[in-house]
Parts: structure tokens; C-alpha cells; sequence
């Protein structure tokens, strides 16, 4: 008898679950994917694990690495999971100037090579799989360094990033820039123009400086001869998947093919769960959330208060509030149309039809949400790129954006207010919905669409860019230059001359 996949995958090593269901469709040919989702925010590994599920929807099979536990439901099929506990220390120092977040981030990169000296990472690495991979699937997150996986398991690799593509997801596929009029994700200034190019600049040599750390920590654990360099495989990677969906999103920009947009793959799985049972009647509903890296339960008591006081004025409205803080029950026993939990299914809630407004910190899961079921938003940017976000938000006429800094539940009941007497924003949004779900293929066939492609072209090097293999002068044509700009100089000097002595 064959052994099970189970009782296979504890020989293989302690750390590893496997989740199996046996519906999954066997396709014509399955493929054997390794999944790498590690040092990722919780948000991202959404993304990560929806593009999984993709997969092992068409049957394929995932060997997953994470630094989160996972649970049964999040995802099945022939799944072995090699669960990781490791969590990038905290950085101390709240020094908010730029040379202390410069300084944090340099840090927390030093830091991200701490994973690779576990145990289980080595454990991981010394235990080649049954059936080898066809591919390396990588959650992008400034970890190039753990692009040696590929050449240690000697197969293709693809990555996923969770946003429009950066500066850094473009230096990597070798996809142009043009700075002048593509607003950065995380600037929350959404420059353009000159500034924005100053500000490229700047951001290339942080850049630089951060690969020659991802490069020394590569270098410490994919050495060379045994390995090629890190730079060889920077130049290897096959595909990007980014959660993003430009034509829809913005802003406009170039794009190589070998770049995919897969943006609203984890909202359209969401589709086909049961819908939510509301309660009976059709008082519309109000759901606010501040996403899950703020906790209530550190907040001040003052904080809770000020949404209250403004909540309570909008006693015709269920206002659905994910908090996780003391005296939640308290709060819905004084105000009944307050629906005060832990969590609430976000997704459901919105696609309801009965949803006014969404009150959110701005997160780009939160906003492709509500972009999905077109519900108009009323912003509370906290940290990061959601001032980024809401701004964009903000300006397409999607809602409002209110600061965070000394907000008063006078103003915050203004916003509200404003929100749900002007349908302007509403009706904005739900066109810009309608054209976000217009495509020619769901993202999640997308995905695996092109993942076959790379696996049954064996690595598909018909997709690479060329420019890659470019260093920055040839790239921008400047030896050109100088040369076409000599060459004028010369010509006009020696016209002087022969005028001279004519
Ligand atoms: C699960 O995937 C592994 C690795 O590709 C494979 O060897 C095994 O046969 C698969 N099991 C089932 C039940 O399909
Ligand atoms: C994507 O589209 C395909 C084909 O129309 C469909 O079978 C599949 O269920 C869709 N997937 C999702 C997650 O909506
Ligand atoms: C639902 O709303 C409609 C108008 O939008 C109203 O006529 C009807 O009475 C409402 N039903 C209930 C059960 O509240
Ligand atoms: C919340 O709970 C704490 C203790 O659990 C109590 O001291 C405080 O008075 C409560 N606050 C409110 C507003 O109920
Ligand atoms: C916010 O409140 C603090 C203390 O109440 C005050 O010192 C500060 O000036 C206020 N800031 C703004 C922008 O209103
Ligand atoms: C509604 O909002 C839009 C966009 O902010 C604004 O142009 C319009 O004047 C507002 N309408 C009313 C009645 O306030």
C-alpha cells in the first residue's frame, strides 16, 4: 500500500501539516509548487495563500513555508505545510525623522537573515522534496536574499508582491520607471513631475544600499561557486504577480509582460462563500474597522468614547465595529444599533447590498474591498502607505479622508453625516466598481494561467527582459549621450576653425 501523504510528510520533518481534500479536480498534469510566504504581515499572506488556492483549485500541489500558523479552512487540497515560528524582532526607537525610520528599516533587513539560522529553516533546506518543484513561489517583501531557494532546489521562480509594483519590483524585472507621472504607491504625497523624479533618485540609492545588505546576507547562506550570484539570480526571476490592478486602480504605467496584474484574486474568492444572514428588515448598515494592526485594547478610553459619541447619533443605521478591546458588550447594551465584536465578516457585510458607508484605516485590502462592492468610504489613516492610499481615495471622489491627529467626535459625526447625505460618492464608486470587475479573465485563472506557463515552457525564458542584463549607464543610453554630445562638440569646434581659416 502506498503510504499516505500525511504519515509521508512527518517522515519528512516535524514541523509539517498537511491539509487534504479530496474534490480537488486532478488536471492533466500536476505540478509540485513550492510556496515561500515568510516574514509577510498577515494582509499580505491573504494574497499570498489566494493565489495558492488558485493552484490547488486546478488540482496542482503545494509544499508552503510560513512564518503563520495556518488553519485547516484557509486552504486545502494536497498541501504540505511547513510551519516556521519566527517573528522579526520589534525595533526599538520612535524616532519618526527620516534617518530613524531609514535607520529601523536597515535594521530590520540586517534582522531578516536571523530566520535562515533556525534549525527548521536548515531542516527545511537539507530535506529534498519527493517529487521535486517545478517552481518557487516567493511572497516579494525586500527578501531577494531568499532567491537562492530556487538555484538550491534548481527551479524556476516567481514572485508575488502584494501592491502596484515599486521601485523595487521594477528594478528586479527590469520594467521601466517613468517617475514623471507615475505617483509611487507608498508616497504620501503622490508626487509627480520633477519632485517625483528628485525622489526616485533618492530612492534608487536607498535601494542600492539595501541590496548590498540582502546581497551579504545572500552571500552568507547561498555562497558562491556552490550558488550563483545574487545578482544572477535577481536576473532569474520569471514572473511577477502583484496585487494590483492598474487599469482599474492607476495610476498608468508601462508594464512588461512578464509583469501580471492579479488584483481582487483574494475578493473574488470571497464571492463564493454563503452570503451573511443580516438580521430581517433593511436598515442599512455602517462597518467600520481600523484593520488588524491597531488594537483597541491598547487605546485610550477617550478613543472608544469618541466613536461612541458619534456612532450614537446615527441610531438609524446598524454600525458593524470590529473591536477588540474591554467592555465591547457594554457598548452595544447602550447603544443596540451598535454591533460591537471581535470581528465581523468584512467581505460579506459589504457585498450585502445593504452597506452605506465603510469607515477604515486605508489598508490596500480594505480599499480593493471596497472598490469591489462599491461602497464609499469614509478614511482614518493611521500609519504606512494608507495616507498614500486614502489620498488617491480621496481624490477619485471615492469618500473622505478625516485626520487621525486630534479627531473629535464632533467632526468625525460631520464626516459621517456628510458621507451618507451626499450621493455623489456612492454613485462614484459603484461605476468605478463596475469597471474594476470588467475583464477578460478572473484573476485567479490569470494566476494560474501563467504559473502553468512558466512550469510547461520549463521556465519560459522567452519571457525574460533583456534590459536586465543592462547596468544603469546603458540602460538610460548615457555612453550614448556623451558620445552623440562629443561628437556635436568636436564638429562644431572644427567649423569654427575652418571658418577661422577661411
Ligand atoms: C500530493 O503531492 C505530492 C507532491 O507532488 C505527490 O507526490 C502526491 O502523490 C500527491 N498526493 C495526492 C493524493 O495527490
Ligand atoms: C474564475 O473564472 C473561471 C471561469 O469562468 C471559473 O470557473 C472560476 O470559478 C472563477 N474563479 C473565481 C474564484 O471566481
Ligand atoms: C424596506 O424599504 C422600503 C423602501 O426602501 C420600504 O418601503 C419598506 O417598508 C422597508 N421594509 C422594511 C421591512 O423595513
Ligand atoms: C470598562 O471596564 C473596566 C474594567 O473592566 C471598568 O473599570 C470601566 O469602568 C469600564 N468602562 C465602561 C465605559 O464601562
Ligand atoms: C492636539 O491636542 C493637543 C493636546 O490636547 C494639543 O497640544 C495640540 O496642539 C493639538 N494638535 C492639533 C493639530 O490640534
Ligand atoms: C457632494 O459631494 C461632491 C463631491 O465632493 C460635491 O461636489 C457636491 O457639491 C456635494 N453635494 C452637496 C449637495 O453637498
Amino acid at each position: 500500500m502506498k503510504r499516505s501523504p500525511v504519515s509521508l510528510s512527518l517522515l519528512w520533518m516535524g514541523y509539517t501539516g498537511i491539509f487534504l481534500l479530496a474534490d480537488s479536480p486532478a488536471p492533466v498534469e500536476a505540478h509540485h509548487i513550492l510556496g515561500v510566504f515568510v516574514n509577510v504581515h498577515r494582509s499580505q499572506l491573504m494574497v499570498h495563500l489566494a493565489v495558492c488556492r488558485a493552484l490547488l483549485q486546478k488540482g496542482h500541489h503545494l509544499t508552503l513555508v510560513t512564518t503563520w500558523p495556518l488553519e485547516e479552512q484557509e486552504i486545502r487540497g494536497n498541501v504540505s505545510h511547513i510551519f516556521i515560528p519566527w517573528k522579526q524582532p520589534a525595533e526599538e526607537g520612535s524616532t519618526s525623522d527620516l534617518i530613524g525610520r531609514l535607520e529601523r528599516m536597515f535594521k530590520r533587513l540586517e534582522h531578516s537573515g536571523d530566520l535562515l539560522d533556525l534549525p527548521e529553516w536548515k531542516t527545511f533546506l537539507s530535506n529534498p522534496p519527493q517529487t521535486p518543484y517545478d517552481l518557487l513561489l516567493l511572497g516579494y517583501h525586500f527578501n531577494d536574499h531568499l532567491l537562492g531557494l530556487a538555484a538550491h532546489f534548481n527551479c524556476p521562480v516567481a514572485i508575488v508582491s502584494t501592491q502596484q509594483p515599486t521601485g523595487f519590483v521594477n528594478s528586479l524585472m527590469g520594467n521601466p520607471e517613468e517617475r514623471w507621472y507615475v505617483p509611487q504607491p507608498y508616497d504620501g504625497h503622490q508626487r509627480s513631475g520633477m519632485s517625483a523624479c528628485v525622489f526616485g533618485i533618492w530612492e534608487k540609492f536607498i535601494e542600492m544600499m539595501a541590496r548590498r545588505v540582502l546581497a551579504r546576507i545572500y552571500s552568507l547562506h547561498f555562497p558562491e561557486p556552490r550558488y550563483p550570484s545574487f545578482e544572477t539570480m535577481r536576473r532569474s526571476v520569471v514572473l511577477a504577480l502583484s496585487n494590483h490592478h492598474m487599469i482599474s486602480e492607476g495610476p498608468i504605467a508601462p508594464l512588461i509582460p512578464s509583469m501580471v496584474d492579479i488584483g481582487g484574486i483574494v475578493l473574488e474568492q470571497q464571492l463564493s462563500k454563503t452570503p451573511l444572514e443580516l438580521p430581517a428588515g433593511n436598515r442599512s448598515l455602517i462597518i467600520f474597522s481600523l484593520g488588524t494592526r491597531f488594537t483597541w485594547r491598547k487605546s485610550t478610553e477617550e478613543l472608544v468614547q469618541t466613536f461612541t459619541k458619534a456612532f450614537s447619533q446615527f441610531p438609524d443605521y446598524d454600525i458593524y465595529w470590529t473591536y477588540d478591546g474591554p467592555n465591547g458588550s457594554a457598548i452595544s447594551l447602550d447603544y443596540p444599533h451598535l454591533k460591537v465584536a471581535k470581528w465581523w465578516p468584512q467581505s460579506q457585510l459589504l457585498q450585502s447590498g445593504r452597506a452605506r458607508l465603510f469607515i477604515t484605516h486605508g489598508g490596500k485590502g480594505s480599499l480593493s474591498e471596497a472598490l469591489f462592492h462599491g461602497v464609499p468610504m469614509l478614511g482614518l489613516p493611521l500609519i504606512g502607505d494608507q495616507r498614500a492610499n486614502l489620498r488617491r481615495m480621496q481624490s477619485r471622489n471615492w469618500g473622505l479622508t478625516l485626520s487621525t491627529h486630534n479627531l473629535t467626535h464632533l467632526e468625525l459625526a460631520k464626516g459621517i453625516s456628510r458621507m451618507l447625505t451626499n450621493s455623489s460618492y456612492s454613485e462614484t464608486i459603484l461605476k468605478a466598481s463596475q469597471v474594476y470587475r470588467d475583464r477578460p479573465m478572473n484573476s485567479s485563472d490569470l494566476a494560474t494561467y501563467w504559473i502553468e506557463y512558466i512550469v510547461r515552457h520549463k521556465g519560459a525564458k522567452n519571457l525574460y527582459n533583456p534590459a536586465r542584463q543592462l547596468n544603469m549607464i546603458e540602460y538610460h543610453s548615457i555612453d550614448m549621450y556623451f558620445m552623440v554630445y562629443g561628437f556635436l562638440m568636436l564638429t562644431i569646434a572644427m567649423l569654427r576653425k575652418v571658418n577661422r581659416l577661411l
